[in-house]
């Protein structure tokens, strides 16, 4: 029988199902920690390089045949449907993404994102799919939050000050932006799935700056709304600093929800009730400790995952870039043996 990504670990434990190990990937596995990634990316800038199938396609398998990882995710970057539909934006090295015109008034409302406008993700999600095999895909996208942050603050931010500004003084104009981010975000994961994803990871990453009754009332139905037409596939949803919220992230219609390195595994569960798979939650520090506390850190989340109905390993965050490549392979092999 020829082993498919429908059986793989992977996809098992995103359903729940008894798995051989537990599956591993990295949030950012590809990326500068990699020095191929460096040399393939060396003299094309970021949103360049996303625009362009063949680099996408090389740049995702990278990290799959060094680390033998169980899922690959997709080269692309959370702002690419936004650039798509004429936000004009750029990302910055060693920034992250800068919006030229931060977000203010109903006219600054970015136009509606369709499948003829990213040709090239198509394009590089078959091709990858092919390449593949039974190592499955998973595809991503950044939630309405998040996004939002982006475009309001116009770059990256600590503490959200405009993003909340907007959202407490003018919830009309912040309800017609989540909306519209919605429909692109949910657009943009559909192109993936329509070309071979077979999971999806939808990223709130800077949604732990609320709390829980402003998240269940000003962004979590804009979330939910994008969760449910992609529900034919697995559903991982993450945000960072996200302990208060890991119910309400579960609720918005995860099937899998992702745990940050501050709140362990066990505890997680009990948070965000029955019914979901969890995923986590190595501290992304962890890799500069000594090869022994590596493996001792990852057995303990594996333990922990263990009281999960299903458990799919990461970092709680993305991989660094001054991580060694070695201490992944490690951190992959050492989750593996605990078979
Ligand atoms: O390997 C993977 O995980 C897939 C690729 C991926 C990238 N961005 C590539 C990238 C993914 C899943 C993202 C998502 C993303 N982008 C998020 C959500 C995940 C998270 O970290 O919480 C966010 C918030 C962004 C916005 C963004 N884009 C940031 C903060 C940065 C880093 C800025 C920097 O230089 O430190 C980017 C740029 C970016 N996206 C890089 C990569 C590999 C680095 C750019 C480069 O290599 O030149």
């Amino acid at each position: 029988m020829t082993a498919t990504a429908h059986d793989s670990a992977f996809l098992r434990a995103c359903r729940r199902e008894p798995v051989p190990h537990p599956p591993v990937w990295f949030m950012r596995q590809a990326g500068r920690a990699l020095p191929e990634y460096r040399a393939l990316r060396a003299g094309t800038e970021m949103l360049e390089a996303c625009r362009t199938p063949d680099l996408v396609t090389e740049i995702t398998l990278q990290p799959v045949r060094r680390l033998g990882v169980d899922a690959a995710i997709f080269f692309s970057d959370i702002v690419v449907p936004l650039k798509a539909v004429g936000v004009d934006l750029d990302i910055v090295p060693g920034v992250g993404p800068v919006v030229a015109k931060p977000f203010r008034t109903l006219a600054d409302l970015p136009r509606a994102l369709t499948p003829d406008d990213v040709p090239y993700i198509s394009e590089a999600v078959g091709a990858l799919v092919g390449a593949l095999g039974a190592t499955p895909l998973i595809g991503f996208a950044g939630a309405p939050f998040t996004l939002a942050s982006y475009l309001v603050e116009g770059g990256p931010s600590k503490n959200h000050a405009a993003t909340k500004t907007l959202m407490y003084g003018d919830p009309g104009l912040w309800a017609a932006l989540l909306e519209r981010l919605a429909d692109i975000t949910l657009t943009f994961l559909r192109v993936q799935i329509d070309a071979g994803a077979s999971a999806i990871q939808l990223f709130d990453s800077w949604v732990g700056a609320l709390p829980a009754a402003d998240y269940r009332a000003l962004v979590q139905p804009h979330s939910a709304r994008v969760l449910a037409a992609v529900a034919d596939v697995p559903r991982i949803h993450f945000g960072v600093g996200t302990g208060e919220l890991l119910h309400d992230m579960g609720e918005a219609g995860a099937d899998v929800v992702g745990v940050d390195w501050r709140v362990p595994l066990s505890e997680a569960v009990g948070r965000i009730g029955p019914g979901r798979a969890v995923q986590g939650n190595l501290d992304p520090t962890l890799v500069f400790a000594p090869r022994e506390v590596i493996e001792a850190k990852v057995r303990k989340v594996v333990e922990a995952g263990r009281t999960a109905e299903g458990h799919v390993f990461n970092l709680g965050h993305g991989v660094l870039p001054e991580t060694d490549p070695d201490a992944l392979k490690l951190i992959v092999d050492t989750v593996h043996a605990t078979a």
